[in-house]
C-alpha cells in the first residue's frame, strides 16, 4: 500500500538521521502527532470522452437558416424569420435588412444579388439607379411593384463597400431564397445577373450562355418546376449601354412567355 510504504520510508530516513547524529527528537515527536496521510497520487488527466464531431460554424448556421425559413409559411413569416436571424455576419454591418418590395403573390418574382447603398438605407431591394433601370425596363412590359411584381435579392445585407459576397454569405441566406420561391411559386421567375442565376440555379455558365432562354427552376426538396429565366443584370447595363439590345430581347422574351402563361400586365406607361 502506498501510505505504509510511505511511512517506513520516512522512518527509515529518520533512523538514518538519528544515527547520523543528528538531534531528531523534535523532528519524530512532529512526524508521531502527524495523522498518517494517504500519499497523494497525482490524478492522471480524465480521458477524454469520446471526441465529439467538430462541425464548422458555417454548417450551424446553415442548418438554423433552413429550419427557419422551412417553419415560415407566408412572405411576412420568412421577412420575420429573416429578421431574427443571425447566422450571417453581413448583419452586422447592415444597417437594414433588406428582404422583399412589391406584391406578396405576385405572378413574377424577381431576384437579383445584394443590396448597395441605397438599398441598406431604404430597407428595400432595388430602389439606387440599377433599380430605377429596373423599373423603367420591367415596366415596357406591364410589370410593376404595385400589382404583379416581387422583387427580392439572395443576400439580405449590404456587404461592406459592396464587396462580393462570400459563398459562406451565400450559402446561409440561401435557404430564404429558396423557401420564398415555394411560397410564392410565381408564374415566372426572373434571375438578373450573374450571380442570382449562379446562385438560385446552380450553374457555372456564364450569364450571356443563361439569358435569352427559357429555363426551370426546381430543387429536389420542392418537385414543383418553376419556370425561369436569367436577364442582364440593370446594374452591367448602366456599366455597358452597348449591351442594351441584349437586354431588350430579354424582355421580350419574358413577355412573350408571360403571355404564353395567361400572367395578366399593366398597359404601356
Ligand atoms: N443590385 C441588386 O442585385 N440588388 C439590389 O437590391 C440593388 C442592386
Amino acid at each position: 500500500m502506498e501510505t505504509n510504504a510511505g511511512q517506513s520510508a520516512a522512518r527509515a530516513l529518520l533512523a538514518f538521521w538519528r544515527a547520523a547524529g543528528v538531534d531528531m527528537d523534535m523532528a519524530e515527536a512532529v512526524y508521531a502527532a502527524a495523522p498518517s496521510q494517504p500519499v497523494e497520487t497525482v490524478a492522471r488527466p480524465k480521458r477524454a470522452s469520446a471526441p465529439r464531431p467538430l462541425r464548422p460554424r458555417a454548417d450551424t448556421s446553415l442548418e438554423a437558416a433552413r429550419s427557419a425559413a422551412q417553419a415560415a409559411n407566408s412572405v411576412a413569416e420568412l421577412r420575420a424569420a429573416l429578421e431574427n436571424f443571425e447566422g450571417c455576419a453581413l448583419k452586422r454591418t447592415a444597417r437594414n435588412t433588406v428582404f422583399v418590395d412589391g406584391v406578396e403573390n405576385a405572378p413574377v418574382l424577381l431576384i437579383g444579388e445584394a443590396p448597395g447603398k441605397d438599398e441598406d438605407q431604404a430597407g428595400k431591394p432595388f430602389v439606387g439607379r440599377s433599380g430605377q433601370l429596373l423599373d423603367r425596363m420591367l415596366e415596357q412590359i406591364g410589370l410593376n411593384r404595385r400589382s404583379n411584381l416581387l422583387i427580392s435579392n439572395t443576400i439580405y445585407w449590404r456587404p461592406p463597400g459592396n464587396r462580393d459576397p462570400t459563398q459562406g454569405e451565400i450559402a446561409a441566406c440561401l435557404p430564404f431564397a429558396e423557401r420564398l420561391v415555394e411560397i410564392v411559386q410565381p408564374k415566372l421567375l426572373i434571375l438578373a445577373g450573374k450571380s442570382a442565376a449562379h446562385t438560385m440555379l446552380k450553374r457555372v455558365d456564364g450569364v450571356l450562355k443563361l439569358r435569352g432562354r427559357k429555363l426551370q427552376y426546381s430543387r429536389d426538396e420542392f418537385p414543383l418546376p418553376v419556370n425561369a429565366m436569367v436577364m442582364l443584370h440593370p446594374a452591367y447595363l448602366l456599366r455597358q449601354p452597348q449591351q442594351k439590345r441584349l437586354a431588350w430581347n430579354d424582355l421580350l422574351l419574358a413577355e412573350t412567355w408571360l403571355d404564353e402563361l395567361g400572367v395578366e400586365r399593366a398597359p404601356h406607361s
